[in-house]
């Protein structure tokens, strides 16, 4: 259990707030593991029609915990729920929502890739830079980003790992509308009421056709076998190393 993972049931909508606000949201294993009992609960209970994703404070999600990097870079056996979150997403049937302000790192953005629909402040930062930290991307966001926005864009997002703001995902197809961070959440949840009256084994049924449940949790694999081998290396190790000594990382003294 943790308190930075708070869920509420109402009128058959889930939602789920990261609530870590002074870490930025930033998501440790224990909340990975509330994350992951969330979407099994919405899988698994028929009162349950939508879920929809949000954050306190001024970030969605500063993304992986990098302390839980450190040291999972230090401790191969480890296990992080991780995994186990990525593949419920991968596999949900029900209709995901998701309300974005602030920043949006790491698996915050590549969770959105597996929301069903997106509503973004213009204070949104979506960033992936998990080559910034020597890592690889994840959550199968190495097919699924460039199918959604282009492998141009992609490839730009990962490799220079620079944030695409509020508006800019809405025009690339990240997201589904721009909303003033007042009204983010009742928008979310408007969106997520709506779809709770609509035939719900429509909907699941129309998803699944949609998404190739299957290849995604084959790249998810592919992904997070070379992620367990990246976390042991140098250069991750200086990445995380530069981010608790709040430094710039320097990568030029070790071999590619
Ligand atoms: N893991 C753990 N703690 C984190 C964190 C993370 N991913 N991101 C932020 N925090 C913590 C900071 O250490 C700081 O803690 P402190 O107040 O005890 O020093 C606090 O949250 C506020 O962060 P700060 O960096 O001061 O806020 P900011 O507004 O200047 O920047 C971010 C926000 C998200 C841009 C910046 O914190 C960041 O880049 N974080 C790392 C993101 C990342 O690489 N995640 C992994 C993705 S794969």
């Amino acid at each position: 259990m943790t308190e930075f993972v708070k869920t509420e049931l109402d009128s058959g909508v889930l939602t789920v707030t990261l609530a870590r606000p002074d870490k930025k949201n930033a998501i440790s294993n224990d909340m990975y593991g509330a994350l992951a009992d969330a979407v099994e609960r919405a899988e698994k209970d028929p009162a349950i029609r939508a879920v929809v994703f949000q954050g306190d404070g001024d970030s969605f999600t500063a993304g992986n915990d990098m302390a839980d990097f450190a040291a999972q870079s230090k401790d191969p056996t480890i296990m992080s729920h991780v995994h186990r979150l990525l593949k419920d997403l991968a596999g949900s049937t029900k209709p995901l929502i998701a309300a974005v302000q602030g920043n949006a790192v790491g698996i915050g953005t590549t969770m959105l890739l597996h929301c069903d629909l997106v509503y973004v402040a213009p204070s949104a930062r979506l960033i992936t830079p998990f080559v910034n930290i020597a890592l690889v991307p994840e959550a199968a966001s190495t097919h699924l980003l460039p199918a959604r926005i282009g492998y141009a864009r992609a490839y730009a997002m990962f490799a220079f790992g620079e944030p695409v703001d509020g508006a800019t995902a809405v025009s690339i197809g990240l997201a589904n509308a721009l909303v003033p961070a007042e009204e983010l959440r009742a928008k979310a949840r408007e969106a997520a009421l709506k779809l709770a009256k609509r035939p719900g084994g429509s909907l699941s049924h129309t998803k699944a056709l949609m998404r190739n449940a299957e290849a995604i949790g084959a790249q998810m694999d592919r992904e997070g076998a070379l992620l367990k081998e990246r976390l042991k290396s140098a250069e991750a190790r200086e990445a995380f190393a530069a981010f608790a000594e709040r430094r710039q990382p320097d990568f030029s003294k070790i071999a590619g």
